[in-house]
């Protein structure tokens, strides 16, 4: 569906293009997830895992010369419904837009597979992904529990329901 080095985002020197992760590139996306969730990142395994299976796609952003990979994220579907697992960017490439690009593209990547509705989990003290998300429509519908750990903390689950 991304065809390798699609055009993303961006104008000028700020381009991003949009790579899709295939089986064999978990070690691409563990140093990323290290850099943006140093307490409780995914192991290279975990994403091979998750690139193994049909209903995943994982996307890394790249700036336009492919020489840094700025942002990436995880996408299940199944049926009707499809659930962000991650999505993260580098520290270094934040407020520029890239995050809610990214979101945006995921979105409409689960619409056109069929998704109705659209759900995500979020630390209870992350506010910067909570306004992404709220901005991009997701709306709060439950929380779990002590949900992640290190530390130790609940979730907001989200969800965004076609209109
Ligand atoms: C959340 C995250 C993906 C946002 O990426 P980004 O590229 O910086 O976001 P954008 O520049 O596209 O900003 C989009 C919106 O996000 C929100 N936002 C981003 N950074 C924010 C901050 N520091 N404080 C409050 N809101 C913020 C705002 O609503 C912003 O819209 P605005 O610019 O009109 O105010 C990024 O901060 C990140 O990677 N965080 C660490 C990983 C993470 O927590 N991922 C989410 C897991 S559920």
């Amino acid at each position: 569906m991304i065809r390798r080095g699609e055009l993303f985002i961006g104008d000028g020197e700020n381009e991003y293009v949009l790579m899709q992760g295939e089986a064999g590139d978990g070690h691409i996306f563990a140093p990323l997830e290290l850099y943006c969730f140093p307490e409780d990142p995914w192991s290279a395994e975990m994403f091979e895992l998750s690139l193994a299976n049909p209903g995943c796609m994982a996307l890394i952003v790249q700036n336009r010369q492919m020489t840094k990979n700025v942002a990436y994220g995880v996408l299940y579907s199944a049926a009707d419904e499809a659930d962000i697992a991650n999505i993260a960017v580098m520290p270094d490439c934040r407020k520029q837009g890239i995050g809610r690009a990214l979101l945006s593209k995921m979105i409409e990547i689960a619409r056109s597979g069929g998704a109705l509705r659209i759900f995500l989990e979020v630390r209870e003290s992350n506010a910067p992904a909570q306004s992404l998300y709220k901005s991009a429509g997701f709306v709060e519908i439950g929380r779990r529990r002590k949900y992640y750990s290190s530390p130790t903390e609940d979730a907001i689950v989200m969800a965004l329901c076609e209109s």
